[in-house]
């Protein structure tokens, strides 16, 4: 741990009483059975058999075999005492090719687990799309058609009227962000592309997706809590030169505020929707009513956080350097002009990804002022660190306790200053198959031996069962870091 940054006060935080504690998955990364019971391909399936594309050549054929190992998920959820379980359905267990009727037992799966669930008191909260989507649709062009918007909503109704009864709170999409500008425009994630003009019409059609999910989920479901998580980040400039306070706000514009405006506002941002005018299709996919849909009444709002960010402007990483930053080697999207930062000092996960929390609590303060007074679950939020069993047969894994610590007291600091956060799901329960890194970043606060499947609480599992039996925790701040 670096001096300047954490630093406990001794004071214990107490949550609302109504605060809603949970963990969080996806079924590509845990499930595993990629063959069984009529599950179809999806574009992870082939995106691992791409090479070079996954750290590893891994792949999520067996992941953490949760299909075949769901009861005893389901205990350590039970042990670990949370009131909600955040998990994902695979499409192409509903849909093998994406269309058609539904393969039932995709659906009798998913209604052992949400049944599961209940009868441990704990309350399903269900993500419709992490990633996955069938191949066969990706062929027909994927997330760049408007076409694969309306498959998404018949598929949307066949598990809203399967699992309504069971389920209260719904995910549209997860994460949109990444499925559209990694999926198509950077091509770290399937399918795999690098073409702008396909992220951007991809942004559209997921963010479509979503607008006409909204009432077949309210038709199918009337008392269900429908919302979108979203990855959204604090975009810091790094210096006050005007070049930088514009890259800031280009990135920003790409991450946030390309999904946030139109959800929230009815409306693409006009500097973005400049930036990105001379690309095809890019945002010229846009039809008229597209937006009304896509900015229907929510009843939540999701909010994945990982990491701080800091940029500049490409053209001046040679000054970054300079004011002591290290600087990325490369632009993530070359047409934004943008070098994320690294602050020299600050601690990193084994992700490179740099830790700091009061990044939720500003991000969570503008979601407030900028966009909407809806409740907020923080849907993920966690670490990965180099892990180990221990001689003693113990994952001692005091840096995740202690990032869960800071981040957890960042979201409470929001909810002291009004901010309207109702829940917080860690990332992960378990750990398992991290993208594009493989299963080498374990998320998880119980060990996956990944070999035989055994699973393991770390220390963290421990310390986060006392936190949410004690619905409080011991305040840690980020210091030193601004
Ligand atoms: C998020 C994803 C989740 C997991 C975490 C680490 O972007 O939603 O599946 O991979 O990152």
């Amino acid at each position: 741990m670096s001096a300047t940054r954490s630093t406990a006060n001794d004071s214990t935080r107490a949550f609302p009483p109504d605060f809603l504690w949970g963990a969080a998955t996806a079924a590509y990364q845990i499930e595993g059975a990629a063959d069984v019971d009529g599950r179809g391909p999806s574009i992870w399936d082939t995106f691992c058999r791409q090479p070079g594309a996954v750290l590893n050549g891994d792949n999520g054929d067996v992941a953490c075999d949760h299909y075949h190992r769901v009861d005893e998920d389901l205990d350590l959820l039970d042990q670990l005492g949370v009131g909600t379980y955040r998990f994902s359905v695979a499409w192409p267990r509903i849909q093998p090719t994406g269309r058609g009727r539904a393969n039932q037992r995709g659906l009798d799966f998913y209604r052992r687990l949400v049944d599961g669930l209940r009868d441990r008191g704990i309350e399903p909260t269900v993500t419709l799309y992490h990633w996955d989507l069938p191949q066969p649709l990706e062929d027909d062009g994927g997330w760049r058609v408007r076409d694969t918007a309306e498959r998404f909503a018949q598929y949307v109704e066949l598990v809203a009227s399967a699992l309504g009864d069971g389920v209260g709170r719904w995910i549209t999409l997860n994460e949109p962000w990444c499925s559209s500008w990694l999926g198509y425009g950077s091509g770290e994630h399937a399918p795999g592309l690098r073409d702008i003009g396909a992220a951007a019409a991809a942004n559209h059609h997921l963010l479509l997706a979503h607008g006409l999910a909204v009432p077949i989920l309210r038709a199918a479901v009337p008392s269900a809590k429908v919302g979108i998580t979203l990855n959204l980040g604090d975009h810091q400039a790094g210096s006050t030169h005007p070049l930088d306070v514009a890259a800031a706000r280009r990135a920003d514009g790409n991450l946030n505020r390309l999904f946030l405006d139109p959800i929230f506002h009815g409306r693409y941002p006009d500097d973005m929707l400049e930036h990105y005018a001379a690309v095809e299709p890019g945002f010229a996919v846009v039809r008229d009513g597209d937006l009304e849909r896509i900015s229907l009444p929510l009843d939540f709002l999701g909010v994945n956080y990982y990491f701080p960010s800091t940029v500049v402007d490409s053209s001046r990483a040679a000054q970054a350097r300079v004011a002591g930053y290290v600087v990325a080697r490369s632009e993530q999207f070359p047409d934004l002009h943008v070098r994320s930062l690294e602050t020299p000092g600050r601690d990193k996960t084994a992700m490179d990804w740099e830790i700091q929390a009061t990044g939720l609590t500003s991000l969570l303060v503008r979601i407030r002022d900028e966009y909407t007074p809806l409740p907020i679950y923080i849907t993920e939020n966690g670490a990965a660190f180099d892990d180990y069993v221990d001689p003693n047969g113990a994952v001692v894994d005091q840096n995740r306790i202690t990032y869960l610590q800071e981040h957890i007291s960042a979201v409470h600091d929001a909810i002291d200053v009004g901010v309207n956060v109702r829940g917080y799901f860690v990332w992960s329960l378990l750990d398992n198959f991290e993208w594009s890194f493989g299963y080498s970043r374990r998320f998880g606060i119980v060990w996956v031996d990944f070999p035989t499947g055994t699973r393991l609480p770390k220390a963290s599992y421990a310390w986060y069962r006392e936190t949410i039996r004690t619905n409080a925790v011991e305040y840690a701040t980020s210091v030193g870091s601004a």
